[in-house]
C-alpha cells in the first residue's frame, strides 16, 4: 500500500517522525514524503528531518512564505502532478496548517482517499486560521485519525463519527522517546542563564500582529524575575521588527528557535513555559512543566487538568509563571503512553482494503 504524507510546518515534522518510522518498520507500506516548503528556514525544518531520522522528502514543492491564499493555493495547484505521478493508496495529512487544507482538497478533488490526523481538535475560535483548516479538512477527508476522546466527541458532535477512529497523540510517542534520548544532556540556555528560568514562544498571528498586544506581551515578559528565554519564531522577530519593539528588554533572552531534542530538554527543566503554541502546550504536560497559555482557549482542553496549564489572554498570570508549583496530583494520561503511530499504520492498512 503506498501512502503519501503530506507536511510544511514545523509541528507536522515532529509528527511525520513517529509516523514514518512506523510506515518503516511494515513490509506493506510504501510511503512517500511531499513537503509543501511551507517552513523553509533550517531551523524550522531541515533540523527536524535529521534529529528525527525521517530522511529527505521524495518532493519538495517549494512554496515558501504569502498570505493565505497565496500560500495554500501554490500548494494545492503544484500537488495536482505530484498526486497524480505517485496514485497513492492514502493521502495522510497532519494538523491544521495551510499545507494540510490545501493537501486535503488537492487530494479530494483527484477522488485519491484522504486521510486526517490529528482529526477532532477544535478551539472554536474561528479568527484563527487553524480552526478553519482542520474543521474544512475533516470534512472533506474518508478517515478522520483521531488523538484524545474529546477530538472523537468533536467529530460525534459535528455527523462524522462513522469516519473516526482514535489512535492516540503521535506527538506523545515522539515527544517520550526523545525526553528518554536526552535525559542527561544539559538544557541549552543562552549564555549567562542560570539556575531557575522560563521558556517563552509567540507566534500566533492575533498576538504578533497587533503593536499594542504584542508591546504588552513582551513588557509582560520582562518583568519576571528569572530570565525569560525566548525562542523567536520568524514571524515575531518580522514583526517585532516592524513595530520597533525591542526583544531584548528586562528579564528577555532572545534566541533562535531550538533542534526538537534540545527544545524537549529545555522545557523539562524550566521553571515553566508561557507560550501561545499548541503544541508546546502539550510537550510542557507530557515533560510536567506547568505552562501559562497566552490564548483565550485551547484545543488541548485535558492540559487544564490540575492546573499543569492556565489559560492567560490578559496576561494577569504571566508574571507568576516561573513561581507556580508543579500539581501534586497523579498525572493523567490522556494521550496515551506513546504507542499512537503504530495504531495510525495499523488503521491505515485496514481500512484502505
Ligand atoms: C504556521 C501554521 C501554524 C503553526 C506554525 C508553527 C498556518 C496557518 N499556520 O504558522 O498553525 O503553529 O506554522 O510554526 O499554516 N517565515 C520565515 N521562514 C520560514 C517560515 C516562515 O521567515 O521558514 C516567516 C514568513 O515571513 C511568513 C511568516 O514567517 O510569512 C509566517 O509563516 P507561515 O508559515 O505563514 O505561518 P506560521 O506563523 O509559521
Amino acid at each position: 500500500m503506498r501512502i503519501l504524507s503530506i507536511v510544511g510546518a514545523r509541528p507536522q515534522f515532529v509528527k511525520l517522525g513517529p509516523i514514518a518510522r512506523a510506515f518503516r518498520e511494515r513490509s506493506d507500506i510504501d510511503h512517500v514524503i511531499v513537503h509543501t516548503g511551507q517552513h523553509y528556514d533550517p531551523l524550522l525544518s531541515d533540523v527536524f528531518f535529521s534529529d528525527l531520522g525521517i530522511g529527505k522528502p521524495h518532493v519538495h514543492l517549494g512554496v515558501g512564505s504569502g498570505s493565505h491564499g497565496e500560500q495554500t493555493g501554490a500548494i494545492l495547484s503544484a500537488l495536482d502532478s505530484v498526486l497524480s505521478e505517485y496514485a497513492p493508496d492514502w493521502v495522510l495529512v497532519y494538523g491544521d496548517t495551510n499545507s494540510t487544507l490545501a493537501g486535503a482538497v488537492a487530494a479530494v478533488k483527484l477522488h485519491l482517499p484522504l486521510a486526517h490526523l490529528e482529526a477532532g481538535l477544535r478551539s472554536f475560535n474561528r479568527r484563527m486560521p487553524e480552526e478553519h483548516n482542520r474543521v474544512l479538512t475533516d470534512h472533506a477527508a474518508d478517515l478522520l485519525l483521531a488523538p484524545t476522546q474529546v477530538a472523537m466527541q468533536h467529530l460525534k458532535d459535528e455527523g462524522l463519527s462513522s469516519r473516526a477512529r482514535l489512535v492516540g497523540d503521535v506527538m506523545t510517542d515522539v515527544c517520550f522517546a526523545t525526553r528518554d534520548a536526552v535525559a542527561n544532556q544539559n538544557p541549552t540556555l543562552p549564555e549567562g542563564v542560570l539556575g531557575d528560568y522560563v521558556v517563552a514562544t509567540i507566534h500566533r498571528a492575533d498576538n504578533t500582529d497587533d503593536p499594542d498586544r504584542l508591546s504588552a506581551i513582551i513588557e509582560a515578559l520582562a518583568v519576571l524575575s528569572v530570565p525569560v528565554v525566548l525562542l523567536t519564531h520568524p514571524r515575531l522577530r518580522a514583526k517585532a521588527s516592524a513595530f520597533g519593539i525591542p526583544l531584548t528588554q528586562g528579564s528577555i533572552r532572545p534566541t533562535d528557535s531550538l533542534a526538537y531534542p534540545q527544545m524537549l530538554r529545555t522545557v523539562q527543566c524550566a521553571a515553566g513555559v508561557v507560550t501561545d503554541s499548541g503544541g508546546l502546550q502539550k510537550e510542557a504536560f507530557l515533560l510536567q512543566t506547568p505552562c501559562t497559555t497566552i490564548r483565550t482557549e485551547t484545543e488541548w482542553v485535558e492540559t487544564l487538568a490540575d492546573g499543569w496549564n492556565v489559560l492567560d489572554p490578559t496576561l494577569a498570570l504571566v508574571r507568576e509563571a516561573a513561581a507556580r508549583p508543579r500539581p501534586t496530583a497523579k498525572q493523567a494520561m490522556p494521550y496515551g503512553e506513546g504507542k499512537a503511530a503504530e495504531l495510525v499504520a495499523q488503521t491505515l492498512v485496514q481500512e484502505g482494503r
